[in-house]
């Protein structure tokens, strides 16, 4: 049985994250709200919550399967998963595997760049500061994380970027880059928690380049809800699209 939703915690830029019956878990709801340029620009998506729910479900599913802990226990339904409640580190953690986006802003790397070894890159995640980069002293010095949860952070970061690397590229999509965040459970694990969807990563079509990620709204592009469908309908399993009834946008799939 679930447990039942309780009041809200926090409501976020996409997200809400309600308590539960059960005080070792939560229910993050997933909205519809969209945001780019530190929440300058918004907009609504009808199902946007849905897909990036059961986007990010599947990740979670598949990263279980390669023995990295994660906040996921299970979707109750699309838009509403069932969480372990996590104290979470202010970190953006950033995995670069192609340069695009801020990268090419920041730095001379050229467009499309690969980058191998990875570039791994935190971010102090605070709106007021605007999420600015940090180094390893920063981070101990703001007492964010100690030099040991680092390591521990950037190990776990390498093996996700390689696990979703891979499973996404069976499905014809290249993973650019992406942002993850982390937290505690209350044993004092460091746990994957928030979400990995289309919101927070970059996908490309490995045949096309076609971008199926939040870049098509912040570039003020159409088709935004059709590119987070057919990334949904690339990694769902056929059951799971006939059981969400998702219409499967790319046949060869
Ligand atoms: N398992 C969890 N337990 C507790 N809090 C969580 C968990 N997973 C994620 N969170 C937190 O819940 C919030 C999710 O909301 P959302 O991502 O919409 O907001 P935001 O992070 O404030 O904004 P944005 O990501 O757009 O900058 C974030 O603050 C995130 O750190
Ligand atoms: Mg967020």
């Amino acid at each position: 049985m679930n447990p039942k939703m309780g009041n809200l915690i926090y409501a976020g830029k996409a997200k809400d994250v309600y308590e539960t019956d059960d005080p070792e878990l939560v229910i993050v709801k997933f909205r519809d709200d969209i945001t780019a340029g530190d929440g300058v620009k918004t907009e609504n998506f009808v199902k946007k919550g849905f897909y990036n729910s059961i986007i990010s479900s599947k990740f979670f599913e598949v990263l279980e399967e390669a023995e990295i802990k994660t906040q996921y226990i299970k979707l109750i339904k699309p838009g509403y998963m069932l969480c372990k409640k996590l104290e979470m580190i202010p970190l953006e953690v950033i995995t670069r595997n192609i340069a695009a986006g801020s990268l090419l802003k920041k730095f001379p790397f050229k467009t499309k760049q690969e980058l191998n070894p990875p570039i791994i890159q935190m971010d102090y995640k605070n709106d007021e500061y605007h999420d600015p980069m940090l180094n390893d002293s920063i981070t101990i010095a703001l007492d964010l994380a100690n030099q040991e949860q680092l390591d521990m952070i950037r190990d776990i970061t390498i093996k996700i970027n390689n696990v979703l690397k891979d499973f996404l590229l069976g499905k014809n999509i290249l993973f650019p880059d992406f942002k993850i965040e982390y937290g505690f459970d209350n044993h004092g694990n460091i746990v994957l928690g928030d979400e990995i969807s289309p919101d927070t990563c970059r996908f490309w079509d490995s045949k096309t380049s076609e971008v199926l990620d939040k870049d098509l709204f912040r570039k003020g592009e159409s088709g935004v809800m059709d590119a987070y469908i057919k990334v949904a309908s690339r990694i769902l399993a056929k059951e799971d699209l006939k059981k969400w009834n998702i219409e499967n946008l790319e046949s060869e799939f």
